[in-house]
């Protein structure tokens, strides 16, 4: 009973070349993209940016879930109308991050851990009532001069597993997030290694806490240079090295693989899902799709810019990327439809 649960809901966020969209920002993360464009930091406008988002006409074309933070599911419209709800009667599934952000990991100078667990099994009772049913936590892993240490992925490996394991239990998808992040100068070699083992750590871990693989999604990110990387790879040789990196790490019982941007510029993260679905591999056995936050936001934030009169074009810069990233994830996406 369960399970079908949890695949109905895995089918429905995935369906007919859709994914997610991940604006779940934590308020700080969301005020410090406002302040960088001279937008108030304030209640009333996030929840100005979270309305024009969930009111973005079309949006339920190409997005079948979409990830809000703890303020926005329990947050109405300017109307009264609760967000999770606006989304719902579009056919957009309400999904919830669960986890309380990063903080320094003792004894691991540079190195972080995801924090949340405490009250999550009452927390997530609670985020049900409001409509959710799915829900993502965030492992952060950093590259840098002899990191990430083993205990550093082992411990966020098994953090990342208990969640996961209550979350079914709340009969709702689990999103699995291990992030290894971008920043840096490591090369694309690196960045696959380091990937490899923390999935490999990730889902020796959601075996050992009885996670059903089939009722989950991962969140990964691409095998990427660092940002600060002389690298130059063309977006079917990143293909390659991610299909390949996932082909050694994620069982095929996962039925689905929605990528973070992890700050890729928008067309990138397009053009590259594009060519990870184009990719010719003797076995691709999961659904390759996107659950992004930048790479569909941003560009629709720069032209809101907090002024009631931008909203209907940052609404088609909204939409817009979801219908390229849409194409994208079952490789029909070209750069002329850019224009
Ligand atoms: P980005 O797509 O901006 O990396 O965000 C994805 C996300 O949900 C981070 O937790």
């Amino acid at each position: 009973m369960r399970n079908e649960v949890l695949s109905k809901t895995v089918k429905l966020l995935l369906d007919a070349g859709k994914g997610l969209l991940a604006m779940d920002e934590s308020i700080n993360t969301c005020n410090k993209r406002f302040r960088d464009l001279n937008i108030p930091e304030t209640y009333e406008y996030r929840q100005k940016y979270r309305e024009f988002i969930v009111t973005t006409p079309g949006l339920e074309q190409y997005i079948g879930g979409a990830i809000l933070c703890d303020e926005t599911i329990r947050q109405d419209t300017s109307a009264g109308i609760p967000m999770a709800e606006v989304l719902i009667k579009k056919g957009i599934i309400p999904g919830i991050k669960v986890d309380n952000g990063t903080v320094p990991m003792a004894s691991f100078p540079g190195e972080s851990i995801t924090e949340g667990l405490d009250g999550l099994a009452s927390r997530f009772e609670n985020y049900r009532q409001l409509g959710a049913r799915f829900a993502k936590w965030r492992a952060v892993i950093r590259i840098g001069p002899g990191i990430p240490s083993a205990a550093c992925m082992r411990f966020n490996a098994q953090l990342l597993a208990q969640y996961a394991a209550q979350c079914q239990e709340a009969r709702m998808v689990p999103v699995v997030e291990p992030e290894v992040l971008m920043d840096g100068d490591h090369s694309l070699e690196t960045c696959a290694s380091v990937t490899r083992d923390l999935l490999l750590q990730v889902f020796e871990a959601l075996y050992e806490h009885r996670v059903d693989l089939s009722g989950m999604l991962l969140k990964p990110n691409m095998i990427l240079p660092g940002n600060n990387s002389t690298q130059l790879f063309t977006d079917e040789e990143i293909a390659g090295n991610t299909i390949n990196c996932f082909l050694e790490s994620v069982p095929a019982a996962v039925p689905g693989i929605v990528f973070l941007s992890g700050g890729q510029d928008a067309q990138s993260a397009t053009a590259r899902l594009n060519a990870i679905n184009l990719y010719q591999a003797k076995i691709k056995p999961w659904r390759l799709s996107f659950s992004y936050s930048r790479a569909i936001l941003q560009p629709a934030l720069g032209i809101w810019k907090g002024e009631d009169q931008n909203i209907q074009k940052a609404q088609a810069a909204i939409l817009h990327r979801a219908a390229c990233n849409h194409a994208a994830s079952t490789g029909q996406y070209h750069p002329g439809l850019e224009n």
